[in-house]
């Protein structure tokens, strides 16, 4: 069973972990300290959703812990590739999933939890949650999902308002009008847009407004709300009609679940 203990080795592991991608290269190193940052702040919103929910210590554990080991893949992916995008170098989890089992870092747990924490990295970034019947594993990984989009649209919006702006951001997509029209078409049928569809910046832009419909606990539809995430991406795009009604399509589905 997960302990406290456990809990203290992954984060002493992670602080340690990352230690060997300081390179005193300013661009490798802003690239690197974002992704320290995001996961220390999926962490904290993990555990905010988490706290609106009834859930034992154990549960609460693994949440952190996964929230801990989830991007573990990115440091490996931006010293090979020099790139965040996973489609013009490689799945970041699967990335993640290889440095668990070179490392070892999961080892101290059981092998049940060991499978839990691999598929939850495995599956943090799919576009849809996967078919199962481990309801453990759903919960787990939907606390993940939802957290870790919290902190990507927080760091995405400050980035687009000029605030902590970092250049690892934007996946080294083109900053040119043109807009997927596949993307537009997920939106307005209230579907999360597809990755391989994006080819600007502002493809990027609706994809994370499409992220509204991939939401799983109320306290993240609430953050959503809070926060204003929609109308800061709103507010970073064209105001083109069809990105007005796309927009308008995000924002209904929010305001009727939040
Ligand atoms: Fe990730």
């Amino acid at each position: 069973m997960i302990q406290e203990a456990d809990l203290l080795y992954f984060k002493n592991w992670f602080e340690m972990y990352i230690k060997q991608f300081c390179t005193g290269v300013e661009r490798i190193d802003s690239a690197i300290c974002l992704k320290v940052r995001h996961t220390k702040d999926v962490v904290r919103e993990i555990l905010d959703i988490a706290d609106t929910l009834q859930l034992d210590a154990e549960q609460h554990c693994l949440a952190e812990i996964v929230a801990t080991l989830h991007d573990i893949g990115r440091f490996e992916q931006y010293m090979r590739y020099h790139t965040y995008s996973d489609q013009r170098s490689e799945d970041h989890a699967k990335l993640g999933l290889e440095v668990m089992s070179q490392t070892g870092v999961i080892n101290r747990l059981s092998k049940d939890e060991q499978e839990l924490v691999r598929n939850v990295v495995y599956y943090h970034n799919r576009a849809s949650l996967p078919h199962s019947d481990d309801q453990k594993f759903l919960l787990i990984l939907k606390l993940l999902r939802d957290a870790d989009k919290i902190n990507i649209l927080q760091v995405v919006t400050e980035h687009y308002a000029g605030i902590n702006r970092n250049n690892a951001i934007n996946l080294g997509l083109p900053d040119t009008p043109e807009i997927s029209e596949k993307i537009v078409q997920c939106i307005l049928g209230k579907k999360i847009a597809n990755v391989k569809d994006m080819r600007t910046v502002n493809d990027f832009k609706l994809l994370q407004v499409s992220w509204v419909f991939d939401i799983n606990f109320p306290r993240t539809y609430q953050i959503f709300k809070q926060r204003s995430y929609i109308d800061k991406l709103s507010s970073a795009l064209p105001q083109t009609e069809i990105v007005k009604h796309a927009i308008e399509s995000a924002n209904s589905f929010l305001l009727q679940n939040a």
